[in-house]
């Protein structure tokens, strides 16, 4: 019934919050790989999240993918008052549209009434572009807004599925399989113990800038995550996990 089912939930979320080291954990019942409407109940708890700790003049950096546009897609304004400055946490991948983060703070902007910069950056970058770019006067301005964040709020992806979604050169993803990644976050992707396995070059926040930012919320879910969510946080600097029911199960049967 309803009563235990609740039980049940917040029992999971302390084991998860134990297991992973984490100052809280939010988990929403249901399977996202099943049913589309609870990647909306995890954007909802975010939201719900997002509306106790922001202050004035909170900047918030925002990656891409379809678990943080479903954040967009249920966000309402965070409080009367203030506004906020909703910033893309990387370059542009190569996602569709949708799923940029580009398109995505401009959507939280909207529905906010607050503002956004966008980074128009390719990604992945040479080096030489990378060099020239980042002293470019519009994205270096947008680059000082992004690493100065207060909250960045970001999703974990299974390794091959967003290297293949990315459409990465074959010669990658057969590194990739042969270094065994399962997770990626930030353009940065993880082996099952956390070891970085290869970076895409990027502008934007880094692996190192998290632990500068004072919240840090991952939000991922679904049963085929339960592993990359794992490995993440082998070495993932988190504050807040908001994940779904069938992830949480699945990630304590991972070591
Ligand atoms: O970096 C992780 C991915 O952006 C997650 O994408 O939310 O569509 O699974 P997703």
């Amino acid at each position: 019934d309803f009563m235990s089912e609740i039980m049940g939930i917040s029992a999971l979320e302390k084991q998860i919050k134990d297991k992973l080291n984490l100052t809280k954990v939010i988990i929403v019942p249901g399977d996202s790989d099943e049913q589309d409407w609870v990647k909306q109940e995890m954007g909802k708890a975010c939201v719900g999240y997002l509306k106790k700790i922001v202050k004035p003049d909170f900047a918030i950096a925002v990656t891409g993918g379809t678990t943080m546009a479903a954040v967009a897609d249920v966000m309402t304004p965070l409080d009367k008052e203030s506004s906020y400055l909703f910033v893309p946490a990387r370059g542009g991948i190569g996602e569709k549209v949708e799923n940029q983060a580009n398109t995505i703070v401009s959507e939280m902007a909207r529905k906010t009434n607050g503002e956004y910069r966008l980074l128009y950056v390719p990604d992945p970058l040479s080096e030489s572009t990378y060099q020239t770019i980042i002293n470019e006067p519009s994205v270096n301005e947008t680059l000082q807004q992004i690493k100065s964040a207060n909250v960045v709020m970001h999703g974990i992806g299974d390794a091959l599925k967003m290297a293949e979604r990315r459409k990465t050169s074959e010669s990658l993803l057969n590194e990739l399989k042969a270094s065994k990644a399962v997770s990626e976050a930030f353009g940065y992707y993880f082996d099952e113990n956390g070891n970085i396995v290869h970076k895409v070059r990027t502008v934007g926040i880094q692996l190192e800038d998290l632990v500068n930012i004072n919240h840090v919320i991952t939000i991922a879910g679904g049963t085929s995550k339960g592993q990359a969510i794992a490995s993440y946080f082998k070495q993932g600097k988190t504050d807040v996990l908001i994940t779904d029911e069938a992830a949480a199960k699945q990630l304590l049967r991972e070591s």
